[in-house]
This record gives structure tokens, sequence and C-alpha cells, in this order.
């Protein structure tokens, strides 16, 4: 049984989001209107997440003894990741020791932090169709890789990064040594480990929001909400709708494929699942045991958005994955390197018919930094997509 108790009193139902960006926002404001008392961590101060918390804490989450000194402080009820770079093993410990639940679990936030773990799960373990891949830690590796049978065009990117940092796309032998050099200038760590893997041709790629949450009778039953169509420039978001049309068998496989890996992955919460496709055929990327960046759409198509579905979830609490509209959403660019900017044309862009910003508040703009988000339903999901990115063009971010 679920009970909810009072903020800031002792009978206080808190909960810790690490990393606190864009997704986190969103993710703490559900659960402050089920009156959860929350924690906002990120590494710098004002990002998001703090700014509609109760509480805002700034700190290395990658150092396992700041989390384990920030948790052992804070003993809240569920401890909840937004990102990938934190110290996962010392979540697994504290876990293991009893003093906090990690969502979805810290196992699955372990694996999914670093390419190598989930995919050797996806692929090796659950025998999952992926794109052929190996791991190299050499440049030398590398090349023999390609050459032992993964080809062109390929794929490299470092086995610990996001949003398409030190990624890149290998069309013959003379890329090589530029995609080894970008992945060693761009992983989350440091010069390391990259999977390569072999470029697959898809017609199309979408994420499949998958949750796992308590029926009435106490067991975690498994939700899937419509599928998620995306188009990344680089390795990155830029535009997302809901539904993708699918065929019967595809959308049949994605949902098998996204059932396997989210039982493997286990625990409560929403997950998004990262999948190629091409005609019937359907290959595992990757999945974020959390809401995923291209589900923002679902604020504006869903009665029920992927982070009210991700903090109902981790509570204990029944979903409803129902579509409400088509919509899109596209992504509005910070476009200069600055702090404190300010945004003309907001306006405008709400004059778009069907429309919602978001506008994320972070500190600092970088030109290819998102900054906000522009938000349109329709019932044809190809104006939604129209409109959402002349929504988002409206809007523009100077200097302040
Ligand atoms: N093997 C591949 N074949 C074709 N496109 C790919 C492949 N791997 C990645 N991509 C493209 O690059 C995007 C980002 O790759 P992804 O593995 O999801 O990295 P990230 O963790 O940075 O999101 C994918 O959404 C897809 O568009
Ligand atoms: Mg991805």
């Amino acid at each position: 049984m679920t009970t909810i108790g009072t903020p800031l009193s002792p009978s206080a139902t808190r909960v810790m989001l690490l990393g606190s960006g864009e997704l986190g926002k969103e993710v703490l404001i559900a659960l402050q209107r089920l009156g959860v008392e929350t924690i906002a961590v990120d590494r710098y101060d004002n990002a998001p997440g703090h700014q509609v918390a109760h509480h805002a804490r700034t700190i290395t989450m990658s150092d396992p003894e700041q989390l384990k000194a920030l948790i052992e402080a804070e003993r809240p009820k569920l401890v909840v990741p937004e990102i990938e770079a934190i110290a996962t093993p010392m979540l697994e410990q504290l876990e293991a020791a009893g003093v906090v639940r990690v969502i979805p679990t810290a196992r699955a936030a372990r694996l999914t932090m670093d390419r190598e773990g989930i995919r050797r799960l996806a692929a090796e373990t659950l025998g999952l169709p992926t794109s052929p891949y190996r791991f190299c830690d050499s440049l030398a590796e590398l090349q023999a890789a390609i050459d032992g049978g993964i080809g062109y065009p390929c794929i490299v990117k470092p086995v610990m990064s996001s949003s398409g940092k030190g990624q890149s796309k290998i069309d013959g032998p003379a890329d090589v040594k530029t995609a080894w050099d970008c992945a060693m200038a761009g992983g989350r760590v440091g010069p390391g480990r990259v999977i390569v893997e072999g470029f697959i041709d898809f017609d199309y790629e979408i994420t499949q929001l998958t949750v796992r949450a308590l029926g009435a009778s106490g067991q975690v039953e498994t939700h899937f909400c419509e599928p998620i169509g995306h188009v990344q420039v680089s390795g990155d978001y830029v535009e997302s709708w809901q539904p993708h049309a699918m065929t019967p068998a595809a959308l049949a496989e994605s949902r098998r494929v996204a059932q396997a890996v989210t039982d493997n992955l286990g625990g409560q919460g929403l997950f998004g699942v990262e999948l190629f496709v091409k005609g019937d055929q359907v290959w595992f990327s990757e999945v974020s045991p959390r809401p995923h960046d291209t589900g923002m759409v679902t604020m504006i198509t869903q009665w029920q958005n992927e982070f009210e579905l991700h903090a109902r979830a981790i509570l204990g609490l029944p979903v409803d994955t129902t579509l409400k509209s088509p919509g899109a959403s596209a992504v509005i660019y910070g476009g200069v390197d600055a702090t404190g900017i300010a945004f003309d044309g907001v306006a405008e862009a709400l004059r778009v018919p069907n429309s919602e910003l978001r506008l994320f508040g972070k500190p600092e703009s970088f030109k290819k930094r998102r900054m906000g988000v522009a938000l349109v339903h329709d019932a044809d999901v190809d104006v939604a997509r129209t409109q959402a990115k002349r929504a988002a063009a409206f809007v523009k971010p100077r200097a302040a």
C-alpha cells in the first residue's frame, strides 16, 4: 500500500533526484503535485530542477564519497537517477545495505550508464537483435574490428557518453583515425574504450516508452505508450512526434524487445527503449531506465505524460498510458554562448495554434545546448511536426 505523507513534516515521503535538468525538473513537478518532498541534486547551482524542488543540493555525483555522504545525510525513501554520470557502484552498495531504494534498481542504473553493460545484456544474455558491434581500446583494435567483420559504414561511440558526444560515422578507411580522436575527446571519463557498431540503414527509429508499475494485485505490470518517432542530428534529438505509424508486426516486435529488456532490468518506473525499424525488422539500440528526451512530446500528447507516469510508477501508484492527441515536439537550442540569456518571440511562438512551450531556465546557454522545447498537438501528426518546428523557430535566444 502506498501512503504519502506531508512535505516538510516528519511524515514526509522524501524523493531525491540525481540530476536536475529539464527531464528531472518535470519529474520533480509531478512529484510535487502528489505531495512528495523533493530533493534536487545536480553538479551546478540553479539547475532547472533545483528551481522547483523543496531542497536544492550541488555535488559531484560521479564522486562516490560525495554521493554516499549526501544520501546518508538526507535519507530519502527513493533515489531517482536522471542522468548516467553517477557513481553507480556506490548506489549498488547503498541499496544492498538497505540504506536506500534506487529507481528502477541500482543494477539497471549501472548497466545503462555504460554502452558495454547494456549491449552485452541485450545481445548476448537476452539474444535480442542489435547492430553488429565490437569493443576496442585502441586505434589498432578499432581498425582490426572494422576489417574483421564490422565493415563500412560504421559508427564509433565512447562507451561512456550521451547526446551524441564523441560519436561519429566512418564511411571508409580515411575516417577511422578522425573517429577515434573524436571519441577520445568526447567521452565522459576521458580517453578510453569505444564501441564500434555496424551502420543500420533503418527506415525510421522510435522510442518505445515502457512503464513497469504496480497493478491492483500488487504485482508489477508492463504498460506501453504509443511509439514516438524522432529525428537525431549528430546523435542529438531535434524533433519527436507521437504516434509514429508502424506495421502491426514491427509494433509487436518492438514491444517484445522492450518487454524483454525491461523485465530483465526490473524495478518500477518508466523506461525509454530506443529501436531501429526497417520494414517489419526491429533492432534494439539502447535504453534509458528513466524518462527519455524524445518523450517530452508526451507533455502534450498523453493524459499522463512520461514524467507523471514515472512519478506514479516509482511511488507504487496506478498508471494510464492512453494517448490524448497526436502531437510533436521541436527543440530550442541556445544559439549563443552566454549566461542569463533572454528569449524573444515567446508570444509569437505561443500564437501558433495548439502550442505550448517549456523554457528550462538553465543558467548558462551554449550554441548547441537544449534550452527549451515547443510542443504542438494536432489530429494530423505531420501538421503537428510542421507547427512545432514553426513555434520553436519563433523563439530567439540572445545574450541579455
Ligand atoms: N548502429 C547505428 N546505425 C545507424 N544509426 C545509428 C547507430 N547507432 C546510433 N545511430 C544514430 O545515432 C543516434 C544516437 O546514438 P545512441 O547510441 O542512441 O547514442 P546516445 O547515447 O548519445 O543517444 C541514434 O538515435 C541513431 O540515430
Ligand atoms: Mg540514444
